[in-house]
């Protein structure tokens, strides 16, 4: 029974010392080619090996990130488990970007960059927190934690998902039925859903339209996810005042793409939050106690759901 551990070498050589401090008895290989493909019954990586079928015996496929719409979920066979990455490390990165990203937006600090540029001293109008609402899209691992780093602030928070949830301070909205009364009340909307088949091309015209005008955004989900026309067209024409976004379809961008210079985009190259390694290898430790006792992983995927 072996872990194969597929993905960058760095942080492998950091999953390989805790995994043979901690579980010593589970031989860990970095190296397809010489690893017994019979013998691997778990695997980490990003994308899914072409030859995944070689690992006959594999039971668990564990994405190295939180996300696993990098994973063609219909090529991975039925018996086998996807489970995402739950663990601290990203939760508080994402936690710091969010931070970063609405206060960025709320204290206007594209148009500052702007004025520093041209070399203009001027107060603009500064809304009080109170005054600034917050609506995160997805309230799973990420967009809670979000949320929590957030309240201290005093933004009135709200929050949207498939399914309805509860979160003291915080005006929780489900579904379809749920999106306008949440969306006409976010001046900032942070988007921290999966990349699924609802969700592709969620962030467009239609939408930005529901938000009280000159509403900013912040899309850490996924770039199929944004369509960039809107994007861009919300922006000039007033309807959006800003957006700071981490991810795009395609990542890079091409040079010349409109979002590299655009006066009301900050852009940062998908590193919003990013697995440490030290963390995940005992996350995904503790998942592998957990199905060796015959109980679900943490972060096991609903393949019907897509997330
Ligand atoms: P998660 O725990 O699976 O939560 C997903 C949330 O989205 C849930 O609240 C879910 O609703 C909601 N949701 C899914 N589909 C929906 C739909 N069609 N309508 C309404 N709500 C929907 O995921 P997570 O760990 O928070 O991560 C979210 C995403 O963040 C990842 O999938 C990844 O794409 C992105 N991410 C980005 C970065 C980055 O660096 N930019 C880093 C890590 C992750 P329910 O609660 O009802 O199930
Ligand atoms: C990064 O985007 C991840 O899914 O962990």
């Amino acid at each position: 029974m072996t872990f194969l551990f597929h993905s960058d070498a760095v942080r492998g050589a950091v999953f390989r010392e805790i995994f043979a401090r901690e579980i010593p008895e589970l031989p860990f290989s970095m190296d397809p080619a010489t690893v017994d493909p019979d013998a691997v019954r778990y695997l980490i990586t990003w994308t899914v090996p072409p030859d995944l079928a070689r690992y006959r015996n594999l039971e668990v496929l564990f994405s190295i990130g939180a996300g696993v719409d990098q994973f063609r979920l219909a090529e991975v066979p039925a018996s086998m488990k996807i489970v995402r990455m739950v663990e601290d490390g990203i939760v508080r990165m994402m936690q710091e970007y969010a931070v970063l990203a609405v206060l960025t937006l709320h204290r206007a600090l594209p148009a500052y960059l702007r004025q520093q540029r041209d070399e203009v001293w001027q107060a603009l109008p500064q809304p009080q927190a109170c005054e600034r609402r917050v609506g995160v899209l997805g309230l799973g691992m990420l967009g809670q934690a979000v949320i929590e780093r957030l309240k201290p602030f005093g933004f009135p928070l709200s929050g949207w998902s498939r399914s309805q949830h509860d979160i003291d301070g915080v005006t929780c909205f489900a579904g379809e039925a749920g999106l306008d009364a949440m969306l006409a009340q976010s001046d900032i909307l942070v988007c921290l859903l999966p990349l699924t088949n609802e969700t592709r091309g969620f962030l467009d015209a239609g939408l930005f339209d529901r938000l009280p005008r000159g509403a900013g955004l912040v899309h850490v989900g996924r770039g199929p996810q944004l369509n960039h026309d809107d994007l861009i067209a919300a922006l000039d024409g007033g309807q959006l005042s800003g957006a700071m976004i981490d991810v795009t379809e395609p990542e890079p961008l091409p040079p010349g793409h409109a979002f590299w210079n655009h006066p009301k985009i900050v852009l940062t190259p998908h590193v919003a939050s990013v697995t440490q390694p030290r963390t995940a290898a005992r996350a995904v430790i503790d998942n592998i106690r957990r199905l060796r006792d015959g109980l679900d992983p943490v972060g096991l995927i609903d393949r019907s759901r897509g997330y």
